[in-house]
């Protein structure tokens, strides 16, 4: 069913309770569903007399509703919850605007497609570039994305605040939504795909129903972080599609390539929970057939921090993730933040080479006590599990050392050191403190770098970071 972004404003009464019943009641309308809502927004109103500032918010739904009814259905809801003709630009009870219809395009006075004032409204960006990036504007020609960040100084000047707390009414509707995601999920096992040819012919079905594709690649023995950038795409993109490949050509010889863990069936079980579409669960002779000959590197990015550990292992990240792109062509790409280096190389590999992809970067998902949610703790006994509790608390000083005022990056490092070293059998790979792009150590650390490590505990080699700021 085609996607229609809708967007509302409310400034009378209860405004994030008017939000909510308006999106309840679009949700209930025929051959409709909502499928994800953006955060509330406060804004200050633009023109009319003194009034207080508006609640916005956009929703992403499905539906069935040709533009010109869904409109007018729209305008009922409006006067329903009690939005009275009164003054242009004067306050009101809610308004719901239709500001996208799929791709089409419409302007016959009474239906204007995409809204016209989309691109002078930060409180109208911001929420449609979060419920809907990589949706493409059909004027414009670009994604909400881009729409959004390419926007007039004067437009990104304009005051915008996340309202916080989230009203109760508007997490019950986030909560129904996830709640009907995981439902639909588990009646729908996602499609495990073998072979390049049929993940072409499954990506060019979505394609051609006009589909938006978002991609997780991963090498599979998946936990609670790979869940949620599967949610981040399902959320941003209509169908998504993970990838679960064992990457020979990013191990060393001495690495735990053959002991890495693999359960298909498992992981599979997981991608449905998330309301994954489709796995692509190639052989290693599929990607790497005999004869292969060619691979991806880069200079600069790969060389500190793993890259001084993990010789070719970049090499091998690139090349694979490089075919995944050109195999399954998504928009949108999702990889965990806990992987840094990673995460920080593929975004420049995408930009080098004109990948036309855009490379979501999602917070590290850690366990209660603080430990980064990793494929390779399963390795870890329950003692040396509790000893890797040290990379995390050396983050947690580095960042409390920031932000007591402590700029010297040697100062932090060494306070990560001590920690770490209090604890016996952890070695050190590498201990950093890093400018986020560049990757380079910095002499003064500044809220935007970034604190990395990578320790051996017992059999595994475990990363973890933080945005020293965040
Ligand atoms: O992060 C991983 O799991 C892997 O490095 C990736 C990106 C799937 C490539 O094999």
């Amino acid at each position: 069913m085609p996607t229609a972004l809708i967007g509302l404003g409310s400034n009378l009464g209860a405004r994030a309770a008017a939000c909510a019943r308006a999106a309840s009641l679009i949700d209930r309308l025929p051959q409709t569903r909502l499928v994800a809502l953006s955060r509330l927004v406060e804004s200050a109103p633009i023109g009319g007399p003194p009034q207080r500032p508006f609640v916005n918010a956009v929703l992403r739904v499905e539906t069935g509703i040709r533009p010109g009814p869904l409109l007018r259905k729209l305008k009922r809801i409006e006067r329903d919850l009690g939005r009275v003709p009164g003054l242009r630009w004067g306050p009101r009870r809610i308004d719901a605007d239709l500001l996208y219809w799929g791709e089409a395009v419409v302007r016959n006075g009474s239906l204007d497609l995409p809204h016209p004032r989309i691109a002078e409204r930060r409180f109208v960006l911001d929420p449609l570039a979060e419920v809907a990036a990589s949706f493409r504007d059909p004027v414009r020609g670009c994604t909400l994305e881009a729409l959004r960040d390419r926007a007039a100084p004067e437009v990104r000047g304009q005051e915008v605040s996340v309202m916080k707390p989230v009203p109760r009414t508007w997490k019950f509707l986030g909560e129904r939504i996830a709640r009907r995601q995981s439902d639909g999920a588990r009646r729908a096992p996602a499609r495990i795909l073998r072979t390049v040819a049929a993940l072409r012919r499954y990506v060019a079905a979505a394609r051609r129903a006009g589909r938006s594709i978002g991609f997780v690649p991963t090498m599979g023995a998946l936990h609670e972080g790979h869940l949620s950038l599967m949610r981040r795409a399902k959320r941003e993109c209509d169908v998504v599609l993970v990838s679960i490949f064992v990457n020979p050509m990013q191990f060393g010889p001495r690495e735990d390539f053959s002991k890495y863990p693999r359960d298909l069936a498992g992981d599979a079980r997981l991608c449905s929970s998330a309301g994954v579409d489709a796995i692509f669960a190639p052989s290693v002779e599929a990607m790497y057939p005999p004869g292969f000959k060619t691979c991806v590197d880069m200079r600069d990015l790969t060389e500190p921090l793993c890259g001084r550990f993990r010789p070719g292992h970049f090499r091998g990240v690139m090349t694979v993730v490089a075919k995944l792109f050109l195999q399954v062509q998504p928009d949108a790409a999702f990889f965990g933040q806990k992987d840094f280096q990673q995460a920080a190389i593929l975004k420049q590999m995408a930009r080098d080479l004109d990948f036309p992809i855009r490379i979501v970067r999602c917070p590290i998902v850690r366990e209660p006590d603080g430990l980064a949610m990793s494929s390779r703790n399963a390795y870890l006994s329950p003692e040396e599990r509790s000893q890797a509790l040290c990379l995390s608390q050396a983050l947690t000083e580095a960042r409390r050392l920031l932000r007591g005022g402590e700029r010297r990056a040697g100062r932090l490092r060494r306070a990560m050191k001590r920690i770490v070293r209090a604890v016996s059998g952890a070695r050190i790979d590498y201990i950093s403190i890093v400018d986020p792009e560049t990757l380079r150590d910095v002499e003064q650390a500044t809220p935007s770098s970034v604190a990395l490590l990578a320790v051996r505990i017992g059999p595994a080699r475990l990363i973890d970071n933080a945005i020293l700021g965040e």
